[in-house]
Formats: C-alpha cells, sequence, structure tokens
C-alpha cells in the first residue's frame, strides 16, 4: 500500500531489483566505495563470525555511536545471516527492522530507503537458499 502511494505504477515487488539493490556500489562518507554487501556479505545466506568474514570493520567497530543501528550490541563475535531465508530472527521485529533500515540507508545511501526498495530487497533475500 506504502508502495502504492509513492509510485502509483507500482506492480508489485522484484527480487531482481532487491539484488541489484544491495550490490549497487555506493560511497559512506569517510570511508569510500561500498554498499549492503559490505556489512552483509556477498552471500546473505551466511553467518559472520569477527574476523573471519569479510566485512567493513565498522559493522562492529564504531567510532560515533550514532552511525550504528544498535550500539548497545554493536560489538558481537557472531552475526546471523542476513537472509530470513536461513536466519528466521530477520525481519520480524518490525521496530529493529525499521530502525536499521532508518541508519544503514542514510550512511550507504544519504538518504532513508523506499518502501519499494525495502520491499525489493526482502522479496530477493527470501528467495535465497
Ligand atoms: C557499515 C556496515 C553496514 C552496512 C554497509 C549496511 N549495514 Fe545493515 N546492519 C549493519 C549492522 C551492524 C546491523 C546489526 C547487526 C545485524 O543484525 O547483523 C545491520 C542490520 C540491518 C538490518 C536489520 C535486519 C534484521 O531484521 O535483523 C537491516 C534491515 C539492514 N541492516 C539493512 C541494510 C541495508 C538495506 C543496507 C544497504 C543499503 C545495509 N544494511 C548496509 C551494518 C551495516
Ligand atoms: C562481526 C563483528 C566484528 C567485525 C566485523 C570486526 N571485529 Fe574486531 N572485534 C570484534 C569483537 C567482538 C572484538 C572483541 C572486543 C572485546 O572483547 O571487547 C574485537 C576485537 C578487535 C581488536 C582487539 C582490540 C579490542 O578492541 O579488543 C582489534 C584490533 C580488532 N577487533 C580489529 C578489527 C579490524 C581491523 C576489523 C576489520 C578488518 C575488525 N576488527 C572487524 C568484532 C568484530
Amino acid at each position: 500500500m506504502l508502495a502504492r502511494t509513492e509510485n502509483p505504477a507500482f506492480e508489485g515487488f522484484s527480487a531482481e531489483r532487491g539484488r541489484a539493490f544491495y550490490f549497487a556500489p555506493r560511497v559512506i562518507i569517510g570511508l569510500g566505495e561500498a554498499n549492503c554487501a559490505s556489512c552483509h556479505l556477498d552471500d546473505p545466506t551466511q553467518a559472520i563470525r569477527a574476523h573471519r568474514a569479510k566485512v567493513l570493520c565498522r559493522a562492529c567497530h564504531v567510532i560515533d555511536e550514532s552511525e550504528h543501528p544498535d550500539p548497545d550490541h554493536a560489538k558481537k563475535r557472531h552475526l546471523g545471516a542476513f537472509s530470513p531465508a536461513v536466519n528466521p530472527e530477520r525481519f520480524r521485529d518490525f521496530d529493529r527492522v525499521e530502525r536499521h533500515f532508518e541508519v544503514n540507508c542514510r550512511m550507504v545511501l544519504q538518504r532513508a530507503c523506499t518502501a519499494i526498495e525495502k520491499g525489493d530487497l526482502i522479496t530477493w533475500l527470501i528467495t535465497l537458499r
């Protein structure tokens, strides 16, 4: 419904667009080129172990707490896979999801993500095996 308000021509979410969105090159100010995969992995069905996975250090080590969606729980040794296809904890807690979208989209895109971008992304993530 929200997606249709944004774009009256909306015809449903697209996994293909979601994948393209996830990998599209962006710039994190002060850090350089990055995308969602920089912290959530090229293969979001994989879990992350600290210092074993190729993710930005900033995913767990933050200088300024405002740049992290959840500074109280920033430093973790293990982050579950990003895809809800393999990690049932993902995209379940609406407030948490929105908070993380808010911080990460601002950091990576310098703006909020649209409802269509979020829907496309989740549509792609649930197709992964
Ligand atoms: C600098 C690292 C970084 C980048 C880049 C990044 N994220 Fe995240 N993201 C995190 C961290 C850290 C968490 C919290 C830990 C976790 O849940 O894995 C998180 C969690 C999330 C969550 C919460 C999902 C849930 O239900 O648990 C969403 C949604 C999210 N990110 C979306 C995005 C999107 C969309 C992009 C690309 C535009 C992106 N992130 C790029 C670091 C990042
Ligand atoms: C998945 C989360 C995660 C990522 C990503 C990560 N770390 Fe860590 N790192 C940790 C945790 C957890 C500790 C242990 C900190 C503690 O015990 O307080 C740690 C500790 C360290 C320490 C030892 C000093 C200290 O604070 O205890 C260094 C140095 C370090 N990390 C560097 C890096 C660098 C460089 C990168 C990027 C290449 C990186 N880390 C990426 C989670 C991570």
